[in-house]
């Protein structure tokens, strides 16, 4: 039996999906820039956040970097705007390549199928559900159930806990490097998702055992086991 851990935020959601609101709110040239560094500063608060211990869920984080963002690029954001681009984050769209590479391997008898997220757990049931996907999984494993992000080692052990599969049976599937360091690190396999040339892994830490550029090269991955 093979299992398999799916990142949320970068792997199955698109977390530049309210871009557009941002045009309208702060210009064209400004919204690019203003979501990567919103991105980058959430996933550095949720990392000091585990090593300080003062572990709150991940939508603290996104709305603090989200404040840190309104400051950094001086911008004029109302209230209203504030509270739409919040309410966005939790209503991001799926990557095209989600449900066709969903709906195919979750037909397999030899493949277990989690979400591992840094998003509580009835956040992601929520967002799940609203872009349907929820079913493909048998269960969300969310951080908030042990109070420390990844790449903690506690959460890919408690992972492993949580499934009853041994790392090297488990995959760790992520478009985020750190993530696939933080999984290899532990003992268990991973698979970067590299959509476009811009996600590079970084330059230390390991490697991941497969990288692929769409989740529709996901199953190809795995021979398809055949009885007689
Ligand atoms: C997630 O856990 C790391 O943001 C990523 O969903």
């Amino acid at each position: 039996m093979t299992t398999f851990a799916f990142d949320v935020y970068g792997t199955l959601i698109n977390t530049y999906g309210m871009v557009d609101l941002l045009q309208r709110y702060i210009g064209e040239d400004k919204a690019m820039p203003f979501a990567t560094l919103w991105r980058d500063k959430q996933l550095e608060y949720s990392f000091r956040r585990s090593m300080m211990d003062r572990y709150e869920p991940f939508y603290t984080c996104t709305s603090n970097s989200l404040d840190y963002c309104i400051e950094a690029f001086d911008v004029n954001m109302t209230a209203d705007q504030r509270f739409s681009l919040i309410k966005r984050y939790q209503t991001l769209p799926v990557y095209k390549d989600v449900i066709g590479c969903l709906s195919s391997i979750s037909e397999r008898s030899d493949f277990n199928i989690y979400a591992l997220t840094n998003g509580p757990h009835e956040d992601i049931e929520r967002l799940f559900e609203d872009v349907a996907i929820r079913q493909y999984f048998k269960d969300i494993v969310s951080v908030d159930e042990i109070g420390k992000y990844k790449p903690d080692r506690a959460v890919y052990s408690h992972f492993l806990k949580r499934s009853g599969a041994s790392a090297e049976d488990s995959y760790l599937v992520s478009g985020n490097a750190f993530d696939v360091i933080g999984a290899s690190s532990y003992g268990m396999k991973s698979i970067f998702i590299r959509r476009t040339k811009q996600q590079i892994m970084d330059p230390w830490g390991g490697k991941p055992t497969h990288t692929i550029q769409s989740l529709a090269e996901l199953e190809g991955l795995f021979e398809r086991r055949t009885s007689n």
